[in-house]
């Protein structure tokens, strides 16, 4: 099984590279916004895995602290052997550890599952960014509240905010 642990975001920068912007796409900036967490999973002393999570106001109105899950890589040759989930496990308890009421990402509608079996669910409607396809807002709660108002208009909202998203 893997060994999973915090890191810099320098450790894990090839890995998102090649799995999340190939073909010399840029990695987006702000790998090293304070309190961003890097986890990084090793199989026998080689990265296979990676995400991370920072505070980042979600595109839906919600009290509280906002965290963002961002850069879930798993290398080809060991997916579905339940380590990207073991990154993004650890990624939401930091996030809930640090005080956070709602944890999002951006996700690709490929890896939807992956997030739904952390417990997130779809906000608003899926978007395509023009680079790497379709996306769509997944969040969850990280702590006890009434939070029954956050999904009542997404489309309204996701309209406003469409044109500001950027992927995962
Ligand atoms: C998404 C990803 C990080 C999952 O890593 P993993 O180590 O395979 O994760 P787990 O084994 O814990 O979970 C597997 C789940 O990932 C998803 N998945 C599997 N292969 C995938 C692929 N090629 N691309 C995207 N998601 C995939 C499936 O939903 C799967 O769930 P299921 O078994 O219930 O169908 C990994 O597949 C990956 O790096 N994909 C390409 C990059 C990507 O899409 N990253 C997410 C950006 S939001």
């Amino acid at each position: 099984m893997a060994d999973v642990r915090r890191v810099s975001a320098a450790e894990t920068a090839w890995l998102r590279q090649a799995v999340l912007r190939p073909g010399g796409l840029l990695l987006p900036t702000g790998d090293d916004v304070p309190d961003v967490l890097h986890l990084a999973a090793y199989c026998e002393g080689q990265l296979v895995a990676c995400g991370n999570v920072r505070p980042d106001p979600a595109p839906f109105p919600a009290e509280g602290w906002h965290w963002r899950v961002r850069g879930m890589a798993t290398a080809p040759e060991v997916r579905g052997r339940g380590i990207g989930g073991a990154v993004l496990a650890g990624l939401v308890d930091h996030a809930r550890g640090a005080g956070g009421a709602v944890l999002w990402c951006n996700a690709r509608i490929p890896a939807q599952r992956l997030y739904e079996r952390a417990g997130l669910r779809t906000w608003g409607e899926p978007w395509v960014d023009p680079q790497l396809g379709p996306h769509i807002v997944m969040w969850t709660t990280l702590r006890a509240a009434d939070w029954s108002g956050v999904a009542e208009s997404p489309l309204q909202i996701s309209q406003q905010v469409v044109g500001a998203l950027d992927a995962d």
